[in-house]
């Protein structure tokens, strides 16, 4: 009889058990502890041999039902466990799904990384310089003096009477001019700042200034140099046109069309019909500038040119809003 009191026993200790196992390896101890090649009731299956006749099928048949019954309870208890809380590392459900995204570069740095490069090929070298910059660097230096109408055109943002959000990238021409002596050969990419806002003005946007000087440049280095950076960017049919222009730091100036990408030059919307699009600003360095870096006007000559990188970006891919480079909209984005 004992032997049946004892499977009584074994069952209220191994449902009490496995009820209160909280986790798998807890729950897995539990199953080597009852079920076991050890296990008492393993034993005690090897054993029923010896039992006495009598009682033997009757005990057989309940510790069969027994091991049934642990069996199927942790089983059951299992589905109610975290799985393997103890060996994997906590779910992260802030992590970002499978497969995972990769990154691209943003379209301007896309534009601005081609444009340095065929530049650099040219042998030109990356020149830097402050977005907070005197005022006397942007205007006066570049001979645009105070009262000068073309500051009007810059809408620019003060810090203070000195001290203004760079408005272009050639102020960087003077910090440099005033360093070193010729050759000069450097490209400016960078931020500008104009108070300006619509479908096609950012109050920030990127630029690329060039410069370049020495004792024999002419407008023909200029023209070479821009024919080869605009087919590189824009392919080799592209029709270029030089058309006379004003800008204080430049005589002659000039500013450069290329032919319209969306109608080939035939005339459209994005044109006005003209069948051109402006897309940079060029002359040769202005004799007022060399004299304010101290260099010889009777030595030295130069050419500078200024290029908008988002205007290059937008005519590129026909992006018709300069806004969307900004927003950071990822259906947008995701398109370069
Ligand atoms: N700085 C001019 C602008 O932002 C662009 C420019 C025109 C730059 C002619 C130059 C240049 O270097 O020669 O409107």
């Amino acid at each position: 009889m004992d032997v049946k009191i004892r499977l009584i026993n074994l069952k209220n200790e191994a449902l009490q058990e496995v009820n209160q196992a909280s986790n798998t390896k807890h729950l897995e101890d539990l199953r080597i502890k009852y079920l076991g090649r050890k296990s008492q009731l393993t034993d005690l299956i090897n054993h029923i041999k010896e039992l006495p006749e009598d009682i033997r099928p009757q005990v057989g048949k309940e510790a069969n039902k027994l091991k049934n019954e642990i069996e199927a309870l942790i089983k059951e208890k299992i589905l109610t466990l975290p799985s393997k809380e103890e060996k994997l590392p906590k779910l992260d459900i802030t992590l970002p799904p499978f497969p995972f995204t990769i990154g691209k570069s943003h379209p301007i740095s896309q534009v601005l990384a081609e444009i340095i490069n065929i530049l650099q090929n040219l042998g030109f070298h990356i020149a830097l310089g402050p977005e907070i910059e005197l005022s006397y660097h942007n205007f006066d230096a570049l001979n645009i003096p105070p009262d000068h109408p073309a500051r009007d055109m810059h809408d620019t943002f003060y810090i203070n009477n000195e001290t203004i959000l760079r408005t272009h990238t050639s102020p960087v021409q003077i910090r440099v001019m005033k360093k070193q002596t010729p050759p000069i050969r450097i490209i400016v990419p960078g931020k500008v700042y104009r108070k300006d806002a619509d479908i096609s003005h950012s109050p920030m946007f990127h630029q690329v200034e060039g410069l370049y000087v020495d004792t024999k440049v002419t407008f023909s280095d200029l023209k070479g140099i821009l024919t080869i950076l605009v087919r590189q960017i824009f392919g080799k049919e592209t029709g270029l046109r030089f058309r006379p222009s004003f800008f204080p730091f430049t005589e002659p100036s000039a500013e450069i069309d290329i032919s319209c990408q969306v109608c080939k030059g035939k005339g459209c919307r994005v044109c006005s019909y003209t069948g051109w699009l402006e897309i940079l600003g060029a002359g040769m360095v202005d004799p007022e500038v060399f004299k304010m870096v101290d260099y010889s006007i009777h030595q030295y000559s130069g050419f500078a040119f200024g290029l908008g990188v988002e205007r290059v970006a937008m005519l590129k891919y026909k992006i018709d809003d300069i806004r969307l480079l900004f927003e950071n909209d990822l259906r947008f984005l995701s398109q370069f």
